[in-house]
């Protein structure tokens, strides 16, 4: 038996959800713990491909149990697109899809606060957010003002949404946004709640109850290190706890009972939104990036940056989260690039930082400082075999893994399942 957190190591979309389906062949609970329906993880099943925002991506495998924990915001309206639309690929969820009591709902008048709070900021402060209402639900979690999934079960609730909408309504006008009708949103959300009551479970003690049994579980992580609230290029982050960290306070198993930590990340970088990204490029090679990597968001479809990769970033999350192993992507997107640019440190007012600075307005002003390597100038899509990868390939990946603190456990050469080279997980 074993508890895995899977986490992602860099500003999302690393292949988290490509991985946690390989990995959850014999897995009886995938977890997910922060996040809500911002983020947007793919999965290829054969012909078929999924993009799942909120339901783990378990799902596809029919052993395992699904969990949505208490730390993850959701969108009812979201959750039940999802389930219908996997029912609609031959996906049915029920008996294995659970949401905890605990977790927050996101309302509309979140995501309609998300777009006023974004449009009333400058170029300099906007953080291009998915508009998913993310921030105002967990800022309501934090204000004490949030209404949760238990809740739903509560006959006060349509009173209870009642008085959360109208202050909602009031913040919205005194923004100069548009306004709801809060009857409409109520009518919505009983036969919402109705649709939801099958799902909300206490999934604090059937997790627990799981560990003592001693079943396998797999935290699936959301967005990535670099998108944490407390360790990420604040302000341009997300507002969930984003590192394997959160595990445990976004499910309510203790630290103890977690015994390794997998970590997604790149051969290369992306980011999407705004905010700092020191590797980040503007020429050829980048475009090439974004090009064979089909580098586009899998929630909004909004163009990634992309970028070398980045090893201060790479050991930055390492360290907070305690990677034992990595799950390395996206090699073969790099197939044909003859020289590949790592970057070691940076640099800035005479100054070398060999760590992430915490001031965002210091990691905006840092050029990379890069080392090179041959690339190998061969297709990697078929290799099923890490032995049957050029010399070059293996050089450059070694190097990543030395340069960032964590063994290699997967490689992955492609979207699809087959596509995984499986070294020491
Ligand atoms: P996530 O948010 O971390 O789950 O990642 P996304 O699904 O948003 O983005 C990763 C994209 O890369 C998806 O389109 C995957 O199908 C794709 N992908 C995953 N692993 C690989 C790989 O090794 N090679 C290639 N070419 N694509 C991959
Ligand atoms: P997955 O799980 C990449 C980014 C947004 C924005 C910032 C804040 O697919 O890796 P938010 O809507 O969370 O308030 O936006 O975080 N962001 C992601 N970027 N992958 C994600 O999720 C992301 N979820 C949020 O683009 O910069
Ligand atoms: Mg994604």
């Amino acid at each position: 038996m074993s508890t895995t957190v899977l986490m992602g190591a860099q500003w999302g979309d690393e292949g988290k959800g490509k991985i946690i389906d390989v990995l959850t062949e014999n897995v009886d609970f995938v977890v997910r713990y922060q996040g809500g329906s911002n983020a947007g993880h793919t999965v290829e099943v054969g012909d078929q491909k999924f993009v799942l925002h909120l339901i783990p991506s378990g799902i596809l495998r029919e052993n395992t149990k699904n969990i949505v924990a208490n730390g993850v915001v959701v969108n009812l309206i979201s959750i039940k697109e999802e389930i219908d639309g996997l029912l609609k690929d031959g996906v049915d969820v029920t008996g294995r899809l659970f949401v905890s009591d605990r977790a927050q709902i996101v309302f509309p008048y979140h995501q309609l606060l998300d777009a006023a709070k974004e449009a009333a900021c400058s170029a300099e402060t906007k953080i291009g957010t998915t508009k998913r209402g993310i921030g105002p639900a967990y800022a309501d979690k934090a204000f004490r003002t949030g209404l949760r999934m238990g809740d739903l079960l509560d006959q006060n609730f349509p009173r209870l949404l009642k008085s959360r909408a109208e202050a909602a309504n009031k913040e919205l006008a005194f923004m100069g946004a548009e306004t709801f009708d809060v009857d409409a949103l109520i009518a919505q959300f009983v036969e919402l709640a109705e649709f939801m009551k099958p799902f909300i479970v206490d999934t604090v003690v059937m997790l627990n109850e799981a560990v003592v049994a001693k079943k396998n579980i797999l935290f699936e992580g959301a967005q990535g290190t670099m998108l944490d609230i407390e360790f990420g290029t604040y302000p341009f982050v997300t507002s969930s706890s984003t590192t394997s960290g959160g595990a445990a306070t976004g499910s309510g198993v203790a630290p103890h009972c977690i015994d390794k930590v997998v970590g997604v990340i790149k051969a290369y970088t992306t980011r999407v939104g705004e905010g700092p990204f020191p590797t980040e490029l503007f020429d050829d090679a980048g475009k090439h990036l974004a090009e064979v990597g089909s580098e586009f968001g899998a929630t909004t479809g909004r163009p990634r940056r992309c970028g070398w990769f980045d090893a201060v970033v790479g050991k930055y999350a390492s360290m907070i989260n305690g990677v034992d192993y990595w799950a390395m992507t996206k090699l073969d997107v790099l197939d044909e690039l003859e020289t590949l640019k790592i970057c070691v440190a940076y640099e800035c007012d005479g100054v070398t930082y060999t760590s992430v600075p915490s001031n965002v307005r210091i990691l905006e002003k840092c050029k990379p400082v890069y080392e090179e390597m041959p690339g190998w100038c061969c297709s990697t899509k078929d290799v099923t075999e890490y032995d049957q990868l050029p010399d070059a390939a293996k050089a450059y990946v070694a190097r990543l893994c030395e340069l960032t603190d964590a063994k290699l456990g997967i490689l992955s050469v492609g979207p699809k399942r087959s596509s995984t080279l499986r070294i020491a997980l």
